[in-house]
């Protein structure tokens, strides 16, 4: 997702979401929570690789509204950290064209469990460090989509007292990355997707399914500080 500031022609990355349907995306509530007032300083970017540049199937989008979810913030810190975005429907448009950079990812069944073995691809133009003393100029968006391969990490362990604690995991969250500090999600990453490949019986092959939407940590890839994610399949979300 892109802000377009008072509308003039330079443009800033803001966030990250994941397709759905031609028409919706999927964020976190904590990216436009704040401008939910104003979504109209906002519009939906497919298809992007590098920032400056316009992309193979790069197409923008006009945001008509942001459903976000009933209890955010309700109880533990950015819990259920999730946005429908719907874009809007204008004359002949059918909405987002899929092709062979710009799809929808599969949503996860309802009762996915999230094993500790699964590899996750996150995703993002999010910062490169947190700690480094250049994050102090600008954004330090990197400018070229990055990814990285996380595996989840158990909730017992994400819980303990050297990492999260017992209160801040709530169950529509869950955490990955490597405890001893590494590879993570970082500033601007958010919304953007954690995908596992998947094989799904129903369709016989694998596929690229949303397990995670990067929400949240602590400084980025800190040691016992993993990224923390909105997991989908537990959180009740409708279209
Ligand atoms: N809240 C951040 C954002 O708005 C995402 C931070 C993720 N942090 C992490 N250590 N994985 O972009």
């Amino acid at each position: 997702m892109v802000t377009d500031v008072a509308k003039i022609c330079r443009t800033f990355h803001h966030c990250g979401a994941v397709i759905i349907s031609p028409f919706h995306l999927l964020t976190t509530a904590h990216c436009l929570w704040d401008y939910r007032d104003t979504t109209g300083i906002y519009y939906v970017r497919v298809g992007d690789n590098v920032i400056e540049v316009l992309d193979d199937e790069e197409q923008d989008f006009d945001i008509e509204k942001i459903d976000f979810h009933e209890e955010f913030g309700v109880g533990p810190y950015l819990n259920n950290d999730i946005a429908v975005v719907h874009i809007k429907r204008t004359g002949v448009s059918g909405g987002i064209r899929f092709g062979n950079k710009v799809g929808p990812a599969c949503l996860p069944p309802r009762d996915l469990f999230l094993s500790p073995a699964i590899n996750l691809t996150v995703s993002g133009w999010g910062k490169n460090g947190y700690d480094q003393p250049q994050r102090q100029k600008g954004t330090n968006f990197v400018s070229k989509l990055n990814m990285a391969v996380v595996p989840v990490i158990q909730r017992a362990t994400c819980k303990e007292e050297k990492v999260y604690g017992p209160e801040k995991i709530s169950l529509g969250m869950f955490c990955a990355g490597l405890l001893e500090g590494g590879p993570d999600t970082c500033q601007g990453d958010s919304g953007g997707p954690a995908v596992a490949f998947l094989r799904l019986a129903k369709f016989h092959e694998t596929r690229a399914t949303l397990v995670g939407l990067t929400s949240w940590g602590y400084g980025c890839g800190r040691e016992n500080k993993p990224g923390v994610y909105t997991q989908v399949s537990a959180i009740k979300w409708t279209l």
